[in-house]
């Protein structure tokens, strides 16, 4: 039987706090009504899991709270417990609950939430488990919804395939079926928790992998902005199976955000920093990925010598979330993409990435003209 171990700190972007708040490695609860813990939204396959806090020993830990597991943005609820300091104490200041997933399930979180009262430092969330038996079958183009649009294309860009990826995983189970795709699973659980990139957005990319490049020339597959390495990782597991040829490149300082305008620009230097290169290498190398690369420094330094020496890109993952960044990443990486090659734009729609959504609107849409071909879960063009 196979089993899953995640291990989530305080200080990473997948755990998140609604009335806590971050200080040394820790969130910090202090009495009030509300959220203190809600994430990670990680796919957690049929199987049975324990969740389990730990919160820090040498600060104080009182009042009651409630701990409970949900799927599907919080509509489905899988398990729900109370909690209180003297339990919390008494288990090693710990505090689990257990649950199983019936089926695959898409951004399962678990949530700590206080009525008031509640005052603890909260360091890590562990789940485990031990997954069930049986695989699913394997998603095929046909599984993809037929929608009323010419297979025609226009404008650079083909409707009916942005519809059919976006309307399937918007207003259908498509994406229940990809999660539990034998391909999709391998690739997601060797990406882990290394990734922040949504399911939604791993399961167009999926798609775009398994079903469109293979009609494109040869290219090979770029990120800007791989952070903890974890979608590198995801589209060079897919790429060892469906693009023998194709090589993946994650460019990225692995030391955080360089400088950014506080303009346009919510993040601020040095964000995202705190990534083991070497252990990520290490990693990958035991993983046996040998088409992935990973291209250390920014951007304006790396990004145009290792393009000339690749040569054609056909899917270009901009994932970098401030506009200089993504200026770059755009306007380096379009003389080397091909015919109908792939941008995806992970940020525009996201609330604190405005600079990425002007960099898209003045480069793309208002001086090169294009007209996306998909908008949900991520915005997508096509090299006209
Ligand atoms: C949102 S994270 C990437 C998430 C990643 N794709 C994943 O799978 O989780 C954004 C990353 O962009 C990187 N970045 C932004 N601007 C950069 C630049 N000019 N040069 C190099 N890296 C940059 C940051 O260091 C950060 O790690």
């Amino acid at each position: 039987m196979r089993s899953i171990a995640y291990r989530f700190t305080a200080d990473e972007p997948h755990m998140r706090t609604g009335i806590g708040i971050r200080r040394d490695k820790a969130i910090r609860v202090s009495g009030g009504e509300g959220v203190a813990h809600y994430g990670p939204y990680v796919p957690l396959p049929a199987g049975t899991y324990r969740a389990t806090f730990r919160f820090r020993r040498d600060a104080p830990c009182r009042g009651n709270a409630v701990i409970d597991v949900c799927a599907d943005s919080g509509s489905r609820r899988l398990a729900e417990r109370p909690v209180d300091g003297e339990g919390i104490a008494a288990d090693g200041m710990a505090a689990s609950i257990e649950f199983s997933c019936p089926d695959t399930m898409a951004n399962v979180e678990v949530r700590l939430a206080s009525p008031g009262g509640f005052t603890a430092e909260i360091e890590a969330l562990e789940i485990s488990g031990e997954l069930a038996d049986g695989s699913a079958p394997r998603v095929q183009a046909a599984d993809l919804p037929s929608v009323p649009i010419e297979n025609t294309v226009s404008r650079g860009r083909n409707l009916y395939d942005g519809y059919r990826r976006g309307v399937g995983l918007q207003f259908t189970d498509l994406a229940q079926k990809i999660v539990r795709d034998p391909d999709y699973r391998e690739a997601r659980e060797l990406a882990g928790t290394r990734t922040i990139v949504g399911e939604l957005n791993l399961c167009n990319m999926f798609m775009i992998i398994k079903f469109y490049l293979p009609r494109l020339a040869p290219g090979h597959i770029v990120e800007f902005g791989s952070y903890m390495g974890g979608g590198a990782i995801f589209m060079a597991a897919l790429a060892r199976k469906f693009l023998p040829e194709c090589r993946v490149f994650g460019f990225d300082t692995f030391a955080g955000m360089p400088q950014t305008d506080s303009r346009v620009d919510h993040h601020q230097a040095g964000s995202f920093s705190g990534v083991d290169l070497a252990e990520l290498r290490h990693f990958v190398e035991e993983s046996g990925l040998r088409n992935l690369e990973f291209v250390q420094g920014d951007f304006a330094e790396t990004a145009a010598p290792t393009l000339r020496l690749i040569g054609a890109v056909s899917f270009c993952h901009i994932d970098c979330d401030i506009r200089s960044a993504i200026e770059l990443a755009y306007d380096t990486t379009k003389p080397h993409m091909v015919a109908g090659g792939y941008w995806i734009f992970d940020d525009p729609m996201v609330a604190d990435c405005l600079g990425a959504a002007e960099a898209m609107e003045d480069l793309l849409i208002r001086r090169d003209r294009l007209n996306s071909e998909q908008v949900y879960p991520h915005y997508v063009f096509r090299q006209p």
